[in-house]
């Protein structure tokens, strides 16, 4: 592609895409179909308004994604008049986005999930089936096209597949799913079923319902799960009925600094990995003088083998929605970003109606529940970006900028959003902000164990016979998790934390599932993931994905991280089939490369991308 404006034109799809977005255009310079003299007399808008509207770039992008399925030459140079962006730059961030693309290709993409749980439970041999149904991917075949895809966040139902089809608008098909296009899951999938599914989307089978998901679902002892399965998600009487909103009115008795105090006395650490004190970052926030303030919601859920935020979201929406209204009443925000990962369309349709529904009722906008506090929410959907999910990713993709991570300091509560501060938080961690309210911060930091405190949602996959979300008191542990899940026979190994985390011998189980206890093990919790390996599965296998994961999702900013990925990998596959001194030499140069992309790298992704190739070498002995 050309970086510059061409003069290709839009089609009349992408330019109604655009325009449904943006409004229609107010000048010429802008795209309007003429230039008027009015036009030519008056300078309008300038770096500032350019600046303003940036951050309309990635919703603009999906726009025309969502209507055509790509993004072309004339459609890209529109959004750039449009918004005042160089195209050089957007190209850029189009071409940043694993479920864009600035080639043509038809209006149905079949993603097939080949990540660690889905590759534990057979996509290699349903990838196998669709190259001989359908080619390999990328081959365009009866107006579709499938491709191999990092975790789609499925991982109960693995092996899993996602149809993405582009469509919809004014004059076209209704879209399903509440997003501008229509989508269908199929999970677990098999090649006929996928095939199918492909041809005719209509006649896919619906997904279950959330708490499918929640083996545990409806037991009186669920705290963050407790109304998964057993209200409507659709339904805001039904979630007031069920004790919802409670913890708002008590954060409006208890005023901001009261609700943080609440949230310092439960002793709440953050769920997206990193294990930051909530009520810390808060109190941070809050503090800033300079505004305004903002809450992002860090819903991007891309870590292999995570899918508890999905169900959370899908089964629960409005308490997201609640918790969120309290974060931003604590930190003094008006406004509050939810960063959805663009591959989560049910959780999309249920947040946008549950964001509806508490519009309409007082307990968003202008003035919520008769307080006097004004406060909003919008969703921002990712577009396939692991990186994304590091929280200064994230206000680089709200912003319209490519999605890579920014150096720290300054740190998000005092620059973050739009250069202003900003809580980030992850979506388990502020569902977690309800019961503290509800029963105060001392009753919550009663259950679970040292600094760990609550309840913990884990995400169960691989060889179990029961795959699921469980939430389980934190003290609980690896032993008495599996004996719910039903673990494997021969069970290999576990792998704690996701492709960033480590796994852990057979012998290992009684290790806590708290964050000290973990880290006192040489592991780590994460995000939650516990995907169970049994005998059958071939471990040099399973690290080339974990290093093939890391090596795509590289944002390359950084030189230790986007060559040593790369390093890693060739190593990996160098010695997958080889053990003892055949391997050494190669082992002995990833250990020298992941000390320099521990050391050396700016984000978690590089610091982190050796840890669970290591302890599968140190620990489990794979290449003896
Ligand atoms: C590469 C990378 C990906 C991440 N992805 C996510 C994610 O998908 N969801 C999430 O909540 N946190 C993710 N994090 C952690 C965030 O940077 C951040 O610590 C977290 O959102 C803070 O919220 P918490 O304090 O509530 O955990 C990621 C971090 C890194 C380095
Ligand atoms: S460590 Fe990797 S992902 Fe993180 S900023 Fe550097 S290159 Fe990008």
């Amino acid at each position: 592609m050309d970086l510059r404006f061409t003069g290709a034109a839009p089609s009349d799809a992408e330019r109604a895409a655009v325009d449904a977005l943006l409004g229609p255009p107010p000048s010429g310079w802008e795209g309007a179909a003429e230039r008027t003299d009015g036009d030519l007399r008056w300078a309008t808008g300038g770096a500032s308004a350019a600046k303003d509207r940036r951050d309309q770039l990635l919703p603009a992008l999906h726009a025309v994604n969502d209507r055509v399925g790509w993004i072309s030459e004339g459609a890209l140079d529109y959004i750039c008049r449009r918004l005042t962006v160089a195209p050089a730059e957007a190209y850029g961030v189009a071409t940043f986005y694993s479920l864009f693309s600035v080639k043509p290709r038809p209006a149905k993409v079949l993603h097939v999930c080949t990540d660690l749980a889905c590759a534990a439970r057979g996509a290699g041999a349903l990838c196998g089936d669709l190259r001989s149904e359908f080619g390999e991917p990328g081959t365009p075949v009866e107006g579709a096209v499938w491709q191999e895809s990092p975790c789609l966040g499925l991982c109960e139902r693995a092996p899993a597949a996602l149809l993405l089809r582009a469509g919809g608008g004014p004059a076209g098909e209704q879209p399903t799913g509440g997003t501008s296009r229509c989508s269908a899951v199929i999970a677990p999938a098999t090649a006929p079923a996928l095939a199918a599914a492909t041809r005719s989307p209509a006649t896919a089978p619906a997904e279950p319902p959330a708490a499918a998901a929640v083996p545990q679902a409806g037991d009186p002892s669920l705290v963050l799960l407790k109304r998964v399965g057993t209200v409507d998600p659709a339904s805001l009487d039904d979630y007031r009925a069920a004790g919802g909103y409670t913890a708002l009115r008590r954060a409006f008795a208890l005023g901001p600094a009261g609700v943080i105090r609440e949230v310092l006395d439960a002793g709440l650490v953050g769920r997206g990995g990193a294990a930051f004190p909530t009520g810390r970052k808060w109190q941070a926030t809050a503090q800033q003088a300079d505004g305004p303030h903002y809450l992002v919601c860090n819903a991007d859920e891309s870590e292999p083998g995570t899918f508890k935020d999905r169900v959370l979201m899908e089964g629960d929406p409005f308490a997201l929605i609640e918790a969120m209204t309290v974060a931003g009443y604590a930190i003094g925000a008006e406004r509050g970003y939810l960063y959805l990962r663009g591959e989560y369309p049910r959780a999309y349709e249920r947040l946008s109606n549950a964001l509806s529904a508490a519009r309409a009722r007082g307990l968003l906008g202008a003035d919520v529940l008769g307080q006097g506090y004004a406060f909003d929410i919008e969703i921002r959907r990712g577009a396939g970006a692991y990186i994304c999910g590091e929280e200064t990713a994230i206000f680089n993709s709200i912003e319209g900028q490519r999605g890579e991570p920014r150096s720290k300091p300054p740190f998000p509560v005092e620059k973050g959003l739009f250069g202003k501060p900003t809580a980030v938080n992850n979506v388990e961690t502020l569902v977690n902000v309800l019961p503290i309210l509800e029963r105060g911060g001392a009753a919550f930091a009663a259950t679970g164990s040292g600094s760990s405190t609550g309840t913990k949602l884990f995400c169960v996959s691989g060889q179990v016979a029961r795959p699921g979300i469980y939430e389980l008191p934190f003290g609980a542990n690896l032993r008495d998790l599996l004996g719910l899940a039903g673990p494997a026979e021969n069970l290999r190994a576990v792998l704690l934390g996701g492709a960033a985390g480590g796994f852990v011998r057979p012998d290992e189980l009684d290790i806590p599932l708290t964050f000290e206890g973990t880290r006192a093990a040489g592991t780590t919790l994460g995000s939650g993931v516990v995907l169970v390996l049994d005998d059958s599965v071939e471990l040099p296998r399973i690290l080339l994905r974990i290093a093939e994961f890391f090596r795509d999702e590289s944002c390359g900013q950084c030189v230790p991280c986007r060559v040593g990925t790369v390093r890693q990998e060739e190593a990996l596959h160098r010695i997958v089939d080889r053990t003892g001194a055949g391997a050494a030499e190669d082992i002995a140069l990833m250990r020298e490369v992941g000390q320099a992309m521990r050391d050396a790298s700016i984000c978690g992704l590089g610091q982190t991308a050796w840890n669970a190739v290591e302890s599968a070498i140190d620990r489990l002995g794979v290449y003896k």
